[in-house]
């Protein structure tokens, strides 16, 4: 750790907001920034950042990330050495009707983000997110996926845009030396959480006493992460760098695949309410069962997920109460 503050892009964003109060909880001073784009509802990234505003040691800056110079300029104006980069075009089924949103926010801007580092004096770490969509849609052969397995058959393009951030992160290394960390997310969960994920969809309409649709009749099966097992990870690969000259590929999910029958169930009971289940196929881009071989990442920093999926969508479930009301 180092006296200089972290520069986390995406900071009003779901895992962005909850590694800024991490950061800050430790003592370290933060400088978010984030362009408060309007793929999910606005109020909820203004919410999550009125939770850091409030608190010493951080500096938000409202910017988009492709533009231009704005990374590079606030990395000199902080005297940034640390980045966790955040900030993306999310989602998969958005990437079909938006393929452009992803051209700019993922590839531009990660290559803005890249950019900044390899011009920024005594640089020492980029950490950015990558996904498990990367590797694609194949059968489970009941290991997990590990970082070397082939990941060269995107289905989405939301996944080829995440291989690309890796590809372009392996040759910024190779060309200027500043050490990088790509994480593989698995599909993160818990309060502040973000509104197009099926989680969350479901509770809107179970609390709604609306039905759900269950696509893939009911057969994909996820590996859910909560949020602050992923913020001990993100954080964890942070403080440990991979050599000058390396762009270091870590999975960071919790090794514990949960059918998506098996999750409604758990929701239902976090929310004491049944929900009415409409069965439907697979959507394009979807996966039908992804899960994490985390070794690599235990062995680096010990990280091992501790929150099991009914405590995480209980305090999901009590935070939804309470931010949205218990209707
Ligand atoms: N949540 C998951 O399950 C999951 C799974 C795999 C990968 N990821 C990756 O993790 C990262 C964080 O995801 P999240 O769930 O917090 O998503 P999120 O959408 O909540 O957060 C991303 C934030 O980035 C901001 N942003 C987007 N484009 C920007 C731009 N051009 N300039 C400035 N800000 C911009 C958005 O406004 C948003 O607040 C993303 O890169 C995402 O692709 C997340």
């Amino acid at each position: 750790m180092t006296d200089k503050p972290v520069l986390v892009t995406g900071a009003a964003g779901f895992i962005g907001h909850a590694t800024a109060h991490r950061l800050l909880d430790r003592g370290e001073r933060v400088v978010g920034i984030d362009n408060l784009n309007d793929y999910y509802e606005t109020s909820l990234k203004e919410a999550r950042l009125a939770t850091l505003s409030s608190r010493e040691g951080f500096v938000f800056h409202s910017g988009d990330i492709a533009a231009p110079n704005a990374v590079a300029a606030l990395m000199r104006e902080h005297g940034i050495t640390r980045v966790v980069h955040l900030a993306a075009q999310a989602g998969v089924r958005y990437s079909i009707d938006n393929p452009f949103a992803y051209q700019h926010s993922n590839l531009a801007g990660h290559l803005a983000v890249m950019e900044a580092c390899r011009h920024q004096p005594d640089f020492g770490h980029l950490v950015y997110a990558s996904s498990s969509s990367v590797y694609g849609d194949r059968p489970m052969d009941g290991a997990g996926f590990k970082e070397d397995d082939a990941v060269d058959s995107p289905v989405s393009l939301y996944a080829a845009t995440k291989r690309a951030c890796e590809l372009m992160s392996t040759a910024y290394a190779g060309l200027y030396g500043f050490p990088q960390t790509g994480l593989r997310f698995f599909t993160v969960y818990g309060p502040w959480g973000r509104p197009d994920m099926a989680y969350f969809g479901f509770t809107r309409k179970i609390m709604a006493g609306s039905p759900i649709e269950v696509y893939g009749e009911g057969r994909m099966a996820r590996d859910f992460t909560y949020i602050d097992d992923i913020v001990d990870g993100i954080v964890g690969a942070l403080d440990n760098p991979p050599e000058t000259g390396t762009n270091r590929i870590l999975n960071i999910g919790d090794s514990h695949p949960v059918g998506l029958m098996d999750m409604i169930a758990t929701l239902e009971n976090a929310l004491g309410r049944e929900a009415t289940k409409i069965m439907r196929p697979m959507q394009p881009g979807d996966v039908t069962a992804t899960y994490a071989d985390v070794s690599a990442l235990h062995a680096l920093t010990g990280y091992k997920p501790k929150v099991m999926l009914a405590e995480g969508l209980g305090r999901f479930a009590d935070w939804y109460r309470g931010y949205y009301g218990p209707k």
